[in-house]
């Protein structure tokens, strides 16, 4: 059996189209366009190519798009002061500081910024507010990435009420919101992680298997139910070409871009999933454009609130 692809770059595109009527509407009726402002610190060449996607398909939407770019060695402080001058700007209904920051900035910048958002601008649903409105089942912004994955099911539906979810990997930006919002979908959930004796067991008792761990094509068929739906939020760089052959042959497109390239992305499953699972998301194309588009139909809502 050959799992059904979940094409997320197709959905994501759905999702713009959606908006764009909404937007327009919006315009109209508060004098101005949404405005999202980006926040991109240092040089980090996944940030500038991540960065330069929301900026692009804000535009492309309708909105105001502003990029605000300070080098690798700008200040905490001078970060957390151009964020209260965004907080204050009426003009701006949502405010994405792209992480990672650079690590001279301290192990705790990433979390003193995302605490200073305005949470009503918070679009990336970070701040502990909108985490804690998530926790009860209440009106807020939620992370972008499990947002954009509940979307997906839903759209494509698979149902989730009365499912076992499990999600592998517990961080603040997927793993934890994602659980919250499969329960509240009335799914039994578990958290899995490193620590979670027998994993593969654990997550062959998933009917929505979300992986989201940060290790190329760690998720292996021995994880996956029949039939399951497995969710790959993975984006790993694969340098090595035993690897890459491994993962996906000799003879595979993959080996060939690694041949231009030296390097190949990937997700978390393992590519042999998709003879066992009964959808999967690609890596490419799967769960990122989706996050990206999340985080449009966040700012349209942040904007929406903010003049009503
Ligand atoms: N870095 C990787 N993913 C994200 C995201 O969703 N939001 C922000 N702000 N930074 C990220």
């Amino acid at each position: 059996m050959a799992a059904v692809t979940l094409d997320g770059a197709a959905l994501a595109r759905r999702m713009r189209e959606d908006l764009q009527p909404e937007v327009a509407a919006f315009t109209a009726r508060a004098g101005r366009p949404p405005g999202l402002a980006l926040v991109l610190v240092g040089d980090d060449p996944a940030s500038h190519v991540y960065v330069g996607s929301k900026r692009t398909h804000g535009a492309e939407v309708g909105f105001r798009v502003d990029l605000h770019q300070r080098p690798a060695d700008t200040s905490l402080e001078e970060v957390l002061a151009l964020v209260r001058d965004l907080n204050a700007a009426p003009d701006i209904d949502g405010i994405l500081v792209q992480s990672p920051l650079p690590s001279a900035m301290g192990a705790d910048a990433a979390r003193r910024v995302f605490e200073t958002i305005d949470p009503a601008k918070d679009v990336d649903g970070f701040t502990a507010e909108n985490v804690g409105r998530l926790v009860q089942n209440r009106e807020g912004l939620v992370a972008c990435t499990p947002a954009g994955i509940i979307e997906l099911l839903e759209r494509q539906g698979i149902a989730i009420a009365g499912k076992r979810a499990v999600v592998i990997g517990r961080s603040d930006i997927v793993g934890k919101p994602m659980a919250l919002l499969l329960l509240h979908r009335h799914a039994t959930v578990t958290i899995a992680h490193s620590r979670t004796p027998d994993l593969p067991a654990v997550c062959r008792e998933a009917d929505i298997l979300v992986a989201a761990i940060g290790r190329a094509g760690f998720v292996t068929p021995d994880f996956v139910k029949p039939g399951a739906a497995v969710i790959d939020v993975g984006m790993n760089a694969v340098t090595s070409e035993a690897d890459v052959i491994g993962f996906f042959g000799a003879d595979s497109k993959r080996h060939e871009a690694w041949r231009k390239r030296g390097s190949v992305l990937m997700g978390d499953v393992h590519p042999a999933v998709a003879d066992v699972a009964g959808a999967l998301t690609p890596v490419p194309g799967g769960v990122g454009p989706l996050t990206i588009a999340m985080l449009m139909r966040n700012t349209l809502t942040a904007a929406e609130r903010r003049v009503r």
